[in-house]
């Protein structure tokens, strides 16, 4: 299975997304082995792997591969050869790349591509402009990719009412994405967790005896558990 976080708009939570999901007790417990994949040159999950390696964290069934060519042909062999040493592939995809080529081939490449997308018409015509024109161009030359792209709401107020959200996306998107039902909220923690190659869990332990920190990070993990669940979701259909 490979699930890809996509979105040509920069800043939209594409790699905290694949980090946490990759984390998430969720998949750890679903899946025997599980592939973390960088494909962006910016190498912002590098680091912090890199981090966790100098602290010498455990990583369990999760492995990390970080590709930084521009050759699709390269980054294909290589996620062919991730594919069969494991069950689960998480892919973050740059914003930003030349001819969208990491786009177009995580969109056609992956069971499921997940956009994360704010309420914002700078999002919004961002997809419309770059992202949609490829989706349709990938399900009108393989029909059975349709009903693999979804929208996941982000940067959503923890206050707002998610299904409002939900409704909001399901009315404007177009005929071949699906909006999630779940949505990614704004949260401090996801800006500071990841210090010294943290996980979320391993950030709520640091901060077990801070009750307010340790509250905002129990919100977060329920957050993730509920996104890892809900691409299970659509996985097993
Ligand atoms: N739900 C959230 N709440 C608050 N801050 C967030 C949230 N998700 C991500 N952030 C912060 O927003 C910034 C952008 O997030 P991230 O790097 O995950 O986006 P991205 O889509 O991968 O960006 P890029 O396109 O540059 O690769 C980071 O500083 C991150 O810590
Ligand atoms: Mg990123």
């Amino acid at each position: 299975m490979i699930v890809s976080f996509v979105q040509t708009k920069g800043g939209t939570g594409k790699s905290t997304l694949a980090v946490n999901t990759c984390f998430s007790e969720t998949m750890k417990k679903k899946f025997g082995s599980i592939a973390l994949v960088e494909l962006d040159p910016q190498g912002t999950l590098k680091n912090w792997w890199q981090e966790r390696e100098d602290e010498e964290r455990e990583t369990g069934n999760i492995s990390f591969h970080h590709i930084s060519s521009t050759q699709k042909q390269v980054f294909q062999e290589g996620i062919k050869a991730i594919a069969m040493h494991n069950e689960l592939i998480i892919m973050d995809i740059p914003g930003e790349s030349t001819g969208k080529l990491h786009t177009r081939f995580a969109c056609a490449f992956s069971d499921l591509t997940i956009i994360p997308m704010r309420t914002s018409t700078n999002d919004e015509s961002a997809f419309a402009d770059n992202l949609h024109p490829i989706i349709k161009e990938i399900i009108r030359v393989a029909p059975n990719k349709s009903g693999s792209f979804f929208v996941l709401p982000a940067f959503v107020h923890p206050q707002a009412k998610q299904s409002k959200i939900i409704e909001y996306f399901n009315d404007i998107l177009p005929q071949n994405t699906a909006c999630m039902d779940m949505v990614f909220p704004t949260r401090s923690v996801y800006e500071n967790f990841n210090r010294e190659g943290l996980t979320l869990a391993e950030y709520g332990l640091s901060v077990k005896n801070n009750k307010r920190h340790k509250k905002q990070v129990d919100k977060a993990v329920s957050d993730i558990e509920q996104i890892a669940e809900s691409i299970l979701t659509i996985l097993e259909k």
